[in-house]
C-alpha cells in the first residue's frame, strides 16, 4: 500500500459503505443487506447488496465485490491509492506525505516505476533511432504509410536499429542493472545473454490513459517470410494488454460523443492524423470485457470501424454483444472496398470516413447485412435460410415494439411475408424462452445439488466465520476450541488465519479489512460470498440461537474430524485413528459446554 494500514483503516472506518454507495446506486433494504440494480453490469432485477455490518458489497449477478476502496476504484475507474485520496478528502481527512509507505506496496510499485522508467528511456532511444542517420529506412517507411513528422512526434514513434544490443547498452549505460532490464520485458533473456527484442523495426510505443509508455508494438518493414508482422511487449507488472487500449490516452479528451474502435496501430494513427482524435484499438487481441468497461468510463457510443474481410466482420459481429453488455450503444462502419480505416483514408481522404460515420449501421443491421452477403437471394432454398436467419435475428430483439418494427421493415424490404416472419419470430422467441427456462431448470438443480449434505457443511463454514467476524464476543468465547484446520479449503482457512491475528493484534477485525487482503479476483468473490452468508441466525435469540451456534461450530468440527480420520484411514494411521475417535465422541460434550457458556 502507498499509504500505511493505520490510516487506511482510518479512511476506511470514516466512509461508510452504504452511503458511499448510495451516492451512486439507489438501494432498498432487504433483510441484513441494502440491495440496488448493480452498476457494473445491465441487470433489470437487483442482485447488488451492501452489507453495512462487513461494509462490503457483493453482485450476486456478475460477482463483483470487495469494500469502499474496491467499489470506489471500479465507480470511478482509478487505482487504489486514488481510491483512498478520493475516500479521504470525502471525510474530510488529510493525508500524510507520500513517504509512509508499506514495504509489500513499495515493492510491487518499485518494479512497476523500474519498468515505466526503462520504457521511457527506451521511447527515447527509439525515438531518437528514427531521427538518426540508419533510421531513414523507417522513416521512410512512416513516411510512405503517409504519416507526417508532426504524427510520428505526437504518437513517439520510433526505430529499433539493426543491431541485436543497440538499446541493452544504451540502458546499461544509463545505470539499469540486468535484473531490471530483464523484468521490461524489452528482452529476451537466456543462457547465452541478453539479447534486444526488437530489432530493424518501427516501434510504436503504447501508452495508458495517463499517457506512460507501459509497452512496445514493433512492426517489420518488409514482407520478411517467417517474422510476425507486427510484436508486442509480453505482459509485465505494468502492461496488461487485455485492459489496455491503443490511443486511449489522446481519444479519451474527444469532444466527439463517440468512439472510433479499430483493429490496427495504423487504424489509429491514421485516423487521428485525419483529425479523428476519438480512434482506439485494442492491442493485437480480440476486444475483451475489460476493455469495453474502460470504454464505457468515457463515452457511451461506439463506432466499430473494423476491417472489411471476413475475419474483421467475425471480429466485428464478436465485439457487438460485449460492447453492447457494458452499456455502450454499437455501430458498425463499413469500409468497403477498402480494408481498413488507414486504407480508406489515404485513398478517400477524411470527408469520405466521415460521411462513412454518418451512414454506420446499428447492430442489428449490420448483422442482417452479413446474412444478405452470405445468401442468394435469388436462389429459393438460400432465400428460405436467409428468411428463417432474419427471423432468428428479430427474435433476439428483448422490445416487443422494435421487435415488430424490424418485422414491418424487414418483410418489405426483402419481400417476406410479413404474418409469416411475425409467426416464425414468434416460434422462435418461444423456443428461445424454453431454451432459457431450461437453463433456469438446470441452474436451480445445481443449486439444490449445492444444498447437499457435503454444500451445507460448507455453508456452515461460511456462517461460523461470517459469525466470528462479526461479533468479537462470539470470537473471544470460542476462540480456544477452534483452529485453522477445522475448515476445509484454503481460503476459508486464510480468513480464519486473518482474523484471529486481527483480534490477536488489535482485538477487533472487519469485514472489509479482510476482504482487502485477497488480490485474486476470484478469490475475492469467495471471500465476499463468506462475508455475506449469515444464516439464520441474526433472526434468532436467547437458546434459540446459543443453540443455533453450538450446532455450527460441532458440525464444522465434525466435518474436520471426518475429513482426518480419512487420511488416517487411507495411511493406515491406527494410533491417530484411535485420537480422533475419541475427539469426535467428545463433541457431544463441547456442545453442552459451549450452550453452559452463555456467550450471548
Ligand atoms: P498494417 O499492416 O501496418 O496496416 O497494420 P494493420 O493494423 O492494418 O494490421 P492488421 O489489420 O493485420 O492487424 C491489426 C492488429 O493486429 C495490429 O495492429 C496488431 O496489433 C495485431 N497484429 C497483426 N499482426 C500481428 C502479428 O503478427 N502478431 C501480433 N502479436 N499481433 C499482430
Ligand atoms: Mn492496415
Amino acid at each position: 500500500m502507498y499509504y500505511d494500514d493505520d490510516i487506511i483503516e482510518q479512511v476506511r472506518s470514516s466512509n461508510d459503505i452504504v452511503d458511499v454507495v448510495s451516492s451512486y446506486v439507489q438501494l432498498k433494504r432487504r433483510g441484513a443487506n441494502q440491495i440496488g440494480l448493480c452498476p457494473f453490469h445491465n441487470e433489470k432485477t437487483p442482485s447488488f447488496s451492501v452489507n453495512r455490518n462487513m461494509q462490503i458489497f457483493k453482485c450476486f449477478g456478475c460477482g463483483v465485490s470487495g469494500n469502499v476502496f474496491g467499489f470506489v476504484e471500479r465507480i470511478e475507474n482509478i487505482g487504489f491509492a486514488e481510491a483512498v485520496e478520493f475516500l479521504a478528502q470525502r471525510a474530510g481527512i488529510t493525508l500524510p506525505q507520500k513517504d509512509n509507505r508499506d514495504p509489500e506496496y513499495n515493492r510491487k510499485r518499485s518494479i512497476k516505476e523500474s519498468i515505466a522508467a526503462i520504457n521511457k528511456e527506451a521511447a527515447t532511444y527509439y525515438y531518437m533511432m528514427l531521427r538518426r542517420p540508419g533510421g531513414e529506412i523507417a522513416y521512410n517507411y512512416l513516411k510512405n504509410r503517409g504519416l507526417s513528422d508532426d504524427t510520428m512526434k505526437n504518437f513517439g514513434l520510433g526505430y529499433a536499429g539493426n543491431y541485436s544490443n543497440g538499446l541493452y547498452n544504451y540502458l546499461k549505460e544509463k545505470g539499469h542493472t540486468d535484473e531490471e532490464l530483464a523484468i521490461s520485458g524489452l528482452f529476451s533473456v537466456s543462457e547465452k545473454g541478453i539479447y534486444d527484442k526488437f530489432w530493424n523495426r518501427v516501434i510504436f510505443p503504447i501508452m495508458d490513459p495517463k499517457g506512460r509508455v507501459i509497452a512496445f508494438g514493433g512492426r517489420i518493414m518488409s514482407k520478411a517470410e517467417n517474422a510476425p508482422k507486427y510484436l508486442n511487449s509480453p505482459e509485465t507488472e505494468l502492461f496488461n494488454k487485455s485492459e489496455n487500449l491503443y490511443g486511449l490516452h489522446i481519444a479519451k479528451k474527444t469532444k466527439e460523443k463517440f468512439f472510433l474502435l479499430c483493429e490496427g496501430y495504423m487504424d489509429v494513427i491514421a485516423l487521428h492524423q485525419a483529425g479523428f482524435s476519438n480512434a482506439v484499438a485494442s492491442l493485437g487481441t480480440s476486444l475483451t470485457e475489460r476493455q469495453a468497461k474502460k470504454i464505457k468510463g468515457y463515452t457511451d457510443n461506439v463506432i466499430i470501424t473494423y476491417d472489411s474481410d471476413d475475419p474483421g466482420k467475425k471480429a466485428a459481429k464478436r465485439a457487438i454483444p460485449i460492447l453492447k453488455n457494458v452499456g455502450l450503444t454499437v455501430k458498425v462502419l463499413n469500409m468497403v472496398p477498402y480494408k481498413d480505416p488507414d486504407e480508406l483514408i489515404n485513398a478517400l481522404g477524411a470527408e469520405e470516413y466521415r460521411k462513412r460515420i454518418e451512414q454506420a449501421v446499428n447492430g442489428f443491421d449490420f448483422e442482417v447485412g452479413l446474412l444478405e452477403e452470405a445468401h442468394n437471394l435469388e436462389d429459393p432454398d438460400s432465400k428460405t435460410q436467409f428468411d428463417h436467419s432474419i427471423a432468428e435475428t428479430i427474435a433476439l430483439i428483448d422490445d416487443p415494439l422494435a421487435r415488430d418494427n424490424h418485422i414491418n421493415a424487414a418483410s418489405k424490404k426483402y419481400n417476406i411475408d410479413a404474418t409469416e416472419l411475425k409467426r416464425l419470430v414468434n416460434r422462435i422467441g418461444a423456443a428461445l424462452k424454453v431454451k432459457e427456462n431450461n437453463e433456469k431448470v438446470q441452474a436451480d438443480q445445481k443449486k439444490n445439488r449445492e444444498n447437499n449434505p457435503e454444500t451445507a457443511k460448507r455453508k456452515t463454514e461460511y456462517i461460523l466465520l461470517n459469525l466470528l467476524v462479526q461479533y468479537k464476543e462470539i470470537y473471544f468465547g470460542v476462540k480456544d476450541y477452534l483452529n485453522e484446520d477445522d475448515f476445509s479449503d484454503e481460503t476459508e482457512k486464510k480468513i480464519f488465519e486473518y482474523l484471529e491475528s486481527d483480534y490477536k493484534r488489535t482485538g477487533v477485525t472487519v469485514g472489509a479489512r479482510i476482504i482487502e487482503k485477497f488480490e485474486n479476483a476470484e478469490e475475492q468473490k469467495k471471500v465476499a460470498d463468506i462475508l455475506m452468508t449469515s444464516g439464520d441466525f441474526e433472526d434468532t435469540s436467547g437458546d434459540e440461537r446459543r443453540k443455533a451456534f453450538a450446532d455450527y461450530i460441532t458440525v464444522v468440527k465434525r466435518a474436520a474430524i471426518e475429513r482426518k480420520i480419512g487420511e488416517a484411514m487411507s495411511k493406515g494411521d491406527g494410533e491417530k485413528l484411535k485420537v480422533l475417535i475419541a475427539e469426535e465422541d467428545s463433541l457431544e460434550k463441547l456442545k453442552k459446554e459451549l450452550l453452559s457458556k452463555k456467550l450471548f
